[in-house]
């Protein structure tokens, strides 16, 4: 029975050697498994004379519960060493400093968007909205610039295709948001058409416009806020009041500098432009247009709904990004929209 002693010494040595579960489970197959070296001499048992078999038996099922121990004791020591490995490799350091999360802010032309919008609203103005994808109509006929009119071409603007690849006349990205002048009248017309007198238009919309534009004051997608009031006694002289008390509140200064200059456009009349001086930075005591202005042209009010006889509006049309520039003495308006985080993080 030296063999059998011998057996269980190897078998024990082999289990140790084994360092993985599936590995252990190969070699208890090369001992218990069906053609196993342990079941071997099970088998074998029947060919021995009857006198020896009983002690014999006795013998490899000795053996066959020690390597089965052996199996058992080396499993469990696997099991806690695989557990103990994931535990290390999964483990928290509680100890190393938190990463943070990165901040980020509000970009400095949204913060005068909301500002400007803030600053409207406390003296009675809805804000309203309009699509970028305008129809021409909207963006140009019924603001008193028909097809082949000369404005037109002040605009440069950018058309769609449409599926063959040619340019579509009927749609086109706004050129500005004068269009929301229209769509805003034609709207409270509907709302109030049971009305004897229209209550007051006081609106302004804010949003993107396009056009095929690019240089240190211009870029080809910028921002407009559209102001409208129309009313039965609404002139020129609540324009500049509105406007100057507007620029003044943005700018948190009385002293300064707007100025009116004559000019044109199809849907105003009689139409100006204002200009406020840089008050800071290396643009300091330099006019910068920052919106068109005028009375409502009859024309556009007709366009409208509304009965130019009886009232009388004002419009403008603002430079948003051009305010921020003039609020940070800026000097270049694509900087705000280059997304350089260098530029960008300076107004957290
Ligand atoms: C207009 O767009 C008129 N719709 C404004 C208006 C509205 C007049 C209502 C009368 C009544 P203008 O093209 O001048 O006008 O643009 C208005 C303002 O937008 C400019 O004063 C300027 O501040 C800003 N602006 C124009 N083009 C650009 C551009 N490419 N990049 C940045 N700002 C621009
Ligand atoms: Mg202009």
């Amino acid at each position: 029975m030296e063999n059998l002693e011998q057996l269980v010494t190897q078998a024990t040595a082999d289990f140790t050697a084994a360092n993985e579960l599936a590995r252990l489970e190969d070699v208890k197959a090369v001992y218990l498994g069906k053609d196993g070296s342990l079941t071997a001499l099970l088998k074998g048992l029947g060919k021995l004379p009857a006198e020896e078999r009983k002690s014999a038996g006795a013998a490899i099922n000795a053996a066959k519960t020690q390597i089965e121990s052996a199996l058992a004791a080396r499993r469990e020591a696997l099991r806690i060493a695989q557990l103990a490995a994931r535990l290390a490799a999964e483990s928290l350091d509680i100890t190393l400093p938190g990463r943070g999360s990165a901040r980020g802010s509000i970009h400095p032309v949204m913060r005068t968007l909301d500002r400007i919008e803030q600053l409207f609203r406390s003296i009675g103005f809805e804000v309203a909205d309009g699509p970028e994808i305008e129809t021409d109509w909207h963006n140009f006929t019924a603001l008193n610039t028909p097809a082949n009119h000369p404005a037109r071409s002040m605009h440069d603007t950018f058309y769609l295709l449409d599926d063959a690849g040619q340019v579509r006349h009927d749609v086109l990205l706004r050129t500005h948001t004068s269009p929301v002048q229209i769509r805003s009248m034609l709207a409270h017309v509907e709302k109030f058409r049971h009305l004897d007198t229209m209550p007051e238009i006081r609106v302004i919309c804010t949003g993107r416009v396009y056009r095929v534009d690019s240089d240190a004051t211009h870029s080809p997608m910028f921002h407009q806020v559209e102001g409208l009031w129309v009313g039965e006694d609404v002139s020129f002289a609540d324009l500049k009041g509105v406007v100057a008390d507007f620029l003044r509140r943005f700018f948190e200064s009385d002293d300064l500098k707007v100025r009116f200059r004559p000019s044109f456009f199809p849907f105003t009349e009689p139409s100006a432009e204002i200009d406020v001086a840089f008050m800071s930075g290396p643009m300091e005591g330099r006019w910068l247009e920052i919106a068109g202005c005028g009375m409502v042209h009859p024309n556009v009010l007709r366009f409208g709904g509304i009965d130019p006889e009886r009232y009388t509006g004002f419009a403008f049309g603002m430079g948003p990004d051009r305010l921020t520039m003039l609020r940070y003495g800026i000097n270049d308006l694509r900087l705000f929209f280059d997304g350089d985080l260098r530029f960008l993080s300076q107004f957290q």
